[in-house]
């Protein structure tokens, strides 16, 4: 449930006026809020919840731009509906924001860092193909790459008639007969670390990002999620 903010602050940020105007338009009785008329200042509103009218207009607060950091669990979808029903990562945000969406996506097979927001102009900057944050992922994969396979996926393969850009890839470590790899990249195509992977022989078996630019999943528990500040915001474009 969002703060109650007072009714002058709220007619502000409706964009109806500054504050100090809205004092004088609420002593005038121009203001009503869940059907009456307001004509002393100290009344408090919910944004969201409380009915406000201004001169017989309802009025919709511009919501505060919000921004999660989430690790995403198997098996949750990154769209927003889905048609075979499965669950939707939004559904992981307690927080009640509407319009909450993903930047980017994630296979329903991959877990790690993903960034929710209902920030459409944040959320385009960060996607735009001249914007290339690194985007650093942790893979298992079937077997040992060779120092021959690594760097030929480093300087870039054809996926779907289109080179690659450059890839920075080193091994993390052994697990039985498979490896654990890091890859960093910055292009988003659809399942891009997968084919990579598959190209050289040597398929991903578990697939999870661990940071988006700067900004590292750390030790956020698979399925929880944190609010993030503006200096975590700067760390995705470092
Ligand atoms: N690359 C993939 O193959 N899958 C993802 O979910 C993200 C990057």
């Amino acid at each position: 449930m969002p703060d109650q903010i007072r009714l002058q602050k709220f007619l502000a940020q409706c964009g109806v006026c500054s504050r100090r105007k809205a004092e004088q338009y609420i002593q005038q009785g121009h203001v009503t809020v869940d059907g009456h008329v307001i004509t002393q200042m100290g009344v408090t509103v919910t944004p969201g919840v409380s009915k406000v009218t201004f001169r017989g207009r309802p009025l919709a607060s511009k919501e505060e731009p919000v921004y999660y950091l989430l690790n995403k669990p198997k098996g949750y979808v990154t769209t927003l509906k889905d048609p075979q029903g499965r669950p939707i990562v939004t559904s992981l945000i307690k927080e009640k924001t509407a319009r909450l969406f993903p930047v980017g996506r994630l296979d329903l097979d991959t877990e790690g860092a993903l960034i929710l927001t209902n920030d459409g102009a944040l959320a385009q900057k960060i996607q735009h193909p001249s914007h290339t944050t690194d985007k650093t992922y942790a893979a298992l994969v079937r077997g040992i790459p060779s120092k021959t396979d690594i760097r030929q996926l480093e300087k870039g393969i054809i996926l779907e008639e289109k080179l690659t850009s450059p890839a920075k890839i080193s091994i993390l470590s052994s697990k039985g007969r498979d490896t654990l790899m890091q890859i960093i990249i910055h292009e988003g195509r659809k399942r891009q670390v997968r084919k990579m992977f598959s190209y050289i022989g040597h398929p991903v078996i578990e697939l999870k990002r661990t940071a988006y630019g700067k900004l590292q999943l750390g030790k956020l528990v698979i399925g929880k999620y944190r609010l993030l500040s503006s200096s975590d915001i700067n760390r995705i474009f470092l």
